[in-house]
Formats: C-alpha cells, structure tokens, sequence
C-alpha cells in the first residue's frame, strides 16, 4: 500500500514548485529528496544540531520540525538560494571559504543560513550577538572562532558597500 500524498505548493527560493507530499514528510526531507535541494543537511533530525537550518517567510527555523504541508502557500529559503545573485556565492559564502571557518562543512550550510538571518536583522552584531544567534547550531570543528570572525568580517563588508560605517 502506497502513502497518499497531499498536493502542496511551496515557493523553494524564489519558484513555485508543485509537489506531492505525504502528510508526516519533513520539510527537510522534501527539500533534499524531493526538490534535489541536498545543501541543507540532515545532522540529529530532532532539533537540536541546525544543520537543516532554512528560511520560512525569512524565518529560520529547522527544517527536520516542520512538516512539508506547513509550508505550503509559503517562501522557502535554503543555502542554493541565499545569494542576491545566482551566479555569485553571497559574501558569507566567501568568507567563510576565505576564512577557514568550515572544516568539514556538514554544519556550514545551516550556520550561514542562520548568519544570513541574523545579518538581516542586525546588521552590526555583536561578537555576543552573533554567538548566541549560532546558539542552536553546532560545529564539531571549528570551534566557532573562525565563524564568529567570518560573519563580523561579512557585516564590515556589507555595511562598507552600503556606504555607512560598520
Ligand atoms: S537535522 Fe534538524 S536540527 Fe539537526
Ligand atoms: S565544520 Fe564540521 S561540523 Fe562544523
């Protein structure tokens, strides 16, 4: 016996993709399963490593605790999708590559997408801030400093090119 599955549209960075969902699917499966979206990475799959960290309506939230049906009707954002231009990797992206600030990247997509939140909502963190926004994903490697370093370095770059002191 097959699963019945719901149809459902969601809005995967920036295209409305039609998919057929059965109602217990995560998100964070769908993403990676059924949009081919595998940047957003499965860690624990009950909350607590952020590594399947994506937007929803510019919220991060852990894809692995909702459900594909909730995001129906709605804008989802994962790694493939945050840079303003598709062609170009978004400066955290960069930095984080120019930086050392992931080792072996199983947690780097989930932390600049939750350093892209934060960024957007405040531009000029603190070192604290910015730690206790990564407060809910974990690295094994780095042991942060290099990731706080890339995402202080990032805000300085984008407050640079907007023209206003960081
Ligand atoms: S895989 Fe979702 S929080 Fe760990
Ligand atoms: S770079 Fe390996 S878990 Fe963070």
């Amino acid at each position: 016996m097959t699963t019945a599955t719901v149809p459902v549209t969601i809005t995967i960075n920036g295209e409305p993709r039609e998919l057929g969902v059965a109602p217990s699917r995560t998100l964070l499966d769908v993403l990676r399963n059924e949009a081919g979206l595998t940047g957003t990475k499965k860690g624990c799959d009950v909350g607590d490593c952020g590594a399947c960290t994506v937007l929803l309506d510019d919220v991060p939230v852990n894809s692995c605790l909702v459900l594909a049906v909730e995001a129906n009707g709605r804008r989802v954002t994962t790694i493939e999708g945050i840079a303003p231009d598709p062609d170009r990797l978004h400066p955290l992206q960069e930095n984080f590559m120019a930086l050392g600030a992931s080792q072996c990247g199983f947690c780097t997509p989930g932390i600049i997408v939750m350093a892209k939140a934060l960024l957007d909502r405040n531009p000029n963190p603190t070192e604290e801030e910015i730690r206790f926004g990564l407060a809910g994903n974990i690295c094994r490697c780095t042991g942060y400093t290099k990731i706080v370093e890339a995402i202080q370095v990032t805000a300085r770059q984008m407050a640079a090119d907007a023209g206003k002191p960081a």
